[in-house]
């Protein structure tokens, strides 16, 4: 069975501890159907969350790792939140939906449910125990965050393994939330560095009472995606999309371990839209086979992640991180929103929702940007994509833009260029559009990661190329439904 989908009790002493140590805690597993669809959250449980501290590691919190938090975090929202980019902004006719991450508690970033879904079927089979266990997230800074944020519920230890280049934000928060300092561990350099974080991760292995949850390989992650974020982005869509007249052309998602990329699996089969991969141009991996260096924070590279479905990849397009470090100022200073407001015209109700877009969500709207000029959409189109996280995490980033790419000043003139030169002036250059080959060099290129260095068999590796597979995937969700409300009823009834 591949890692991260079991679905039956594998260690029954392990479970058994498990149910008690959260029956001491007062911890209750939210079902993966509350997630993809709160309303399935009993009312009582709603009412008491309102007096529930968001970023607080607080067990009910757990039924906040989805999409539907309004913009305080106290309540649900009907519809997840999302901004529709307007056309003077982005340049293209077509609609261009943003859902928003930084929504989700604790880490204000999505990353925090892939977390939940690689630990639940460990929790749930007996395969990691909470009272003895290390939880070991590797990750490029915020799913590791997602991680420790879980960890604390559970009063669990745990280590965040992510490069030393990452945001100091992203630092400071762990420093916060972990234990102990020694649950940081920092590889060496940045966001295309993962081989370093396999490395790291393959040494605390050696210690029994580590358990690594490896999201570029643990198919909850995908999982979790396709049923809880794909459905949300449906639920945006036919919001915006009251009146009947628009068409969903694609999703676009940066590919980090690739878990956000499964949302398009779900919306192709039921809205028919393109899936489209961004990576970073300086690190091309599905592009060139390439490498390097940037810095489009969570989109670590030089590999192709396990649970990434290459084969289904429609469209791949590079976008540079000189375009969204300077849109990040752009969005973020005073001087860039009075050049938009004044000489764009962009409204100030979208100048305040800009500062949802972290690095890698500029980058996707610049992915979707991309896609709408390719595809020569219109009034009636939209593209889909996701803000992962927000600009808060990014705030130490705008000094070092400003000194890295303006010279240490970042004028009217300055903001002028970049919006023409980036929003304006995006083109279709390193737009693929993926025919056959493309895909199987893309899933070919995977085999030297994963069979060579990681110690996956080829059977398993070539698993992949039926798309038949992911949709079996697919099966784990109402088992771990009905195996997250046994837990509970034990949880909750004292008969463990
Ligand atoms: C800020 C940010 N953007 C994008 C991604 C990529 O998401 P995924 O790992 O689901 O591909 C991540 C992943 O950690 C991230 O932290």
């Amino acid at each position: 069975m591949p890692i991260g989908l079991e679905h039956e009790i594998v260690d029954s002493d392990t479970y058994k501890r498990t149910v008690e140590w959260f029956r001491g805690k007062n911890i209750r597993l939210p079902k993966i159907s509350q997630l993809a669809d709160p309303t399935g959250i009993s009312q009582d449980l709603r009412d008491e969350l309102i007096g529930v501290d968001p970023d607080s590691p607080d067990p009910r919190n757990l039924f906040r790792v989805h999409w539907h938090n309004d913009a305080s975090r106290s309540q649900f929202a009907s519809v997840p939140e999302h901004i529709v980019l307007p056309s003077e902004l982005t340049g293209v006719d077509a609609r261009i939906i943003v859902v928003l991450g930084n929504r989700f508690p604790m880490i204000k970033a999505h990353k925090v449910l892939a977390a939940y879904g690689c630990l639940v079927p460990r929790l749930l089979s007996g395969m990691f125990d909470p009272t003895r266990h290390r939880a070991v997230w590797p990750s490029t800074g915020n799913y590791c965050r997602g991680g420790v944020a879980i960890s604390r519920i559970l009063d669990c230890r745990s280590v965040a393994v992510l490069p030393e280049g990452m945001s100091e934000e992203r630092f400071g928060w762990l420093q916060n939330w972990v234990t102990d300092p020694s649950d940081i561990v920092r590889t060496f350099g940045t966001e295309s560095n993962v081989k370093e974080i396999y490395d790291a991760c393959h040494e605390l292995e050696k210690d029994p009472d580590n358990v690594i949850l490896n999201q570029f390989k643990e198919f909850g992650n995908y999982v979790i995606h396709r049923t809880v974020t794909g459905p949300a982005l449906e639920k945006v869509f036919g919001f915006v999309n009251k009146n009947k007249q628009l068409s969903a052309r694609a999703f676009v998602s940066a590919s980090g371990s690739a878990g956000t990329l499964a949302a398009g699996d779900y919306l192709k089969s039921v809205l028919g839209t393109d899936n489209c991969v961004v990576e970073a141009l300086e690190c091309p991996t599905l592009l060139f086979n390439g490498y390097g260096e940037h810095n489009i924070q969570g989109i670590g590279d030089k590999h192709v992640p396990f649970i990434h479905n290459v084969l289904n990849t429609d469209f791949a397009v590079g976008v540079s991180d000189a375009a969204t470090d300077s849109l990040n100022l752009l969005f973020n200073s005073e001087v860039g929103q009075a050049y938009l407001s004044k000489r764009a015209e962009v409204d100030a109700q979208t100048l305040e929702d800009l500062t949802n877009l972290g690095l890698s969500s500029i980058a996707n709207v610049l992915g979707a940007i991309k896609y709408a000029k390719y595809m020569d959409l219109g009034t009636s189109d939209a593209v889909l994509t996701v803000a992962t996280d927000g600009s808060e995490m990014y705030r130490t980033e705008l000094d070092k833009t400003v000194s890295r790419r303006f010279s240490g000043q970042f004028d009217e003139l300055s903001a002028a260029e970049v919006f023409g030169r980036y929003l304006l002036g995006a083109t279709i250059d390193y737009t693929v559009e993926t025919n056959r080959f493309d895909r199987q060099r893309m899933f070919n290129l995977g085999y030297y990661t994963w069979v060579e260095q990681q110690g996956v068999s080829v059977e398993e590796f070539d698993a992949r190329r039926d798309p038949g597979f992911w949709d079996a995937l697919m099966d784990v969700v109402p088992q771990w439904d009905a195996m997250i409300e046994d837990f509970n009823a034990r949880v909750t009834t004292e008969t463990a």
